[in-house]
């Protein structure tokens, strides 16, 4: 029985709807379908009905303008603290981002903050990074841990991701990196039997994460070390993600693959082998364009081969200290077609549908009947002013799981 009265229903926007199979592969990645007029109906948290006229008891009428599902970051580092503008200047005058972490900074100097910080401050910080992707149409975000590199440390800053994702309306992703570096106060191998025979048991104990990701790269997580990581965090209920060849080509993706990771993330190295393996696998493709930018990368992944040959393409910020301060989504499209050659209508299907598949949050990422509502009207008339007005904000209205917010959260 549908009842008299819906909570809101939108009306007079430009709907943005996807065709095809999701996760959208290939030329369905460019199916983007614009329903102008269309009235959406939001009942209880979720979208009940496109195209019929119902009543509802607030009605928002989008002017024309864009209405779309709220953007997906399938891949952040969102919990830090301190930041690395010294390294940034160490850059610009030609140091590579692996130089700069062999000389006790990168992930290191994060680590030493963010152990140093405690909860209150690091909720504290991450809540204001919150609202700020929120402000730019962010309603799920994916969020690891990896700055702690100890029990005390990682556990601290999962229940922080833990506490934020109770009282924060964004939806938090929570995943396990306790595999980004390793600690300096300990061996190599004491570090990882620490990840197995402690963390990830703990973690999936007390339900601190989803997945468990590894930093496999050379001369950081080897390809053996991080299969054995990812094996033990399955067993433990916590489904595999890699950070693969971001650096140099390291065998990450097909150790992805091998595990049935949920996404391979980075990529920018992928081999032609493994391009063929992906092609064969449920695994999506998590791309980075921010990092590629921020570290002044001048190889790209092939992100073109990888989409003709049908893997399914997400992109994400990245958000970190060290290789990608950058938080905003409408950004983060923009850089995916002015860099990596991707098309608008294929940017935008990889900051929503297949984002919620990166993130195994399945039931968010398009305007479809029963899916949560999750929705951003944007002052823009033309989804391709998204990436065209580069650096500019579009978001005026989110509306998250059926309740609109303003723009602070
Ligand atoms: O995805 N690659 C490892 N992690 C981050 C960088 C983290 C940092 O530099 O603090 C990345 O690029
Ligand atoms: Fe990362």
């Amino acid at each position: 029985m549908t009842p008299d009265m819906r909570d809101i229903k939108i009306i007079n926007g430009k709907v943005l709807t996807f065709k095809g199979r999701k996760p959208l592969r290939g030329t369905d990645m460019g199916s983007i379908e614009v329903l102008k007029g269309v009235p959406v109906c939001i009942e209880d948290g979720r979208i009940v009905s496109i195209d019929k006229d119902e009543k509802a008891r607030e009605v928002i009428d989008a002017h024309g303008k864009i209405v779309m599902p709220g953007f997906i970051d399938p891949h952040t580092h969102l919990i830090f603290a301190g930041s690395r503008e010294r390294e940034f200047g160490l850059r610009l005058s030609g140091k590579s981002y692996m130089e700069i972490r062999e000389s006790d900074g990168g992930i290191l100097s994060t680590v030493r903050a963010t152990r140093e910080a405690s909860s209150e401050e690091l909720i504290f910080l991450a809540r204001k990074r919150l609202d700020y992707a929120l402000s730019w149409g962010t309603t799920t975000i994916e969020v690891k841990s990896g700055y702690g590199l100890s029990l005390k440390d990682e556990s601290k800053i999962l229940k922080v991701i833990k506490r934020l994702s109770e009282t924060h309306p964004i939806t938090i992703v929570p995943t396990f990196l306790g595999a980004h570096d390793f600690p300096p106060e300990i061996r190599r191998e004491e570090y990882i039997e620490l990840i197995i025979s402690e963390l990830i048991p703990k973690v999936s104990r007390e339900g601190l994460a989803r997945f468990c990701d590894v930093f496999c790269e050379e001369g950081v997580y080897t390809e053996e070390e991080s299969e054995r990581i990812l094996n033990e965090g399955k067993k433990f209920g916590l489904a595999p993600k890699i950070h693969a060849d971001e650096l140099k080509s390291s065998g990450g993706c097909e150790v992805g693959i091998r595990v049935g990771a949920t996404s391979c993330d980075h990529l920018i190295y992928i081999s032609e082998r493994e391009i063929e393996l992906m092609t064969k696998s449920d695994t999506i493709a998590v791309l980075l364009p921010g990092t590629s930018f921020f570290l002044s990368l001048k190889d790209k992944p092939p992100v073109r081969k990888m989409i003709q040959m049908e893997i399914p393409v997400a992109i994400g910020s990245d958000f970190n200290p060290g290789s990608s301060p950058i938080l905003s989504m409408p950004i983060i499209i923009g850089l995916a077609c002015l860099t990596y050659g991707m098309t608008p209508q294929k940017a935008i299907v990889a900051a929503t549908i297949n984002a919620a598949y990166a993130t195994g949050e399945k039931e968010r990422g398009s305007i479809e009947e029963g899916k949560w509502a999750d929705i951003i009207i944007l002052n823009v008339d033309d989804y391709r002013k998204i990436p065209y007005w580069f650096g500019y904000n579009p978001v005026e209205v989110v509306i998250k799981e059926g309740k609109r917010l303003d723009r602070k959260g």
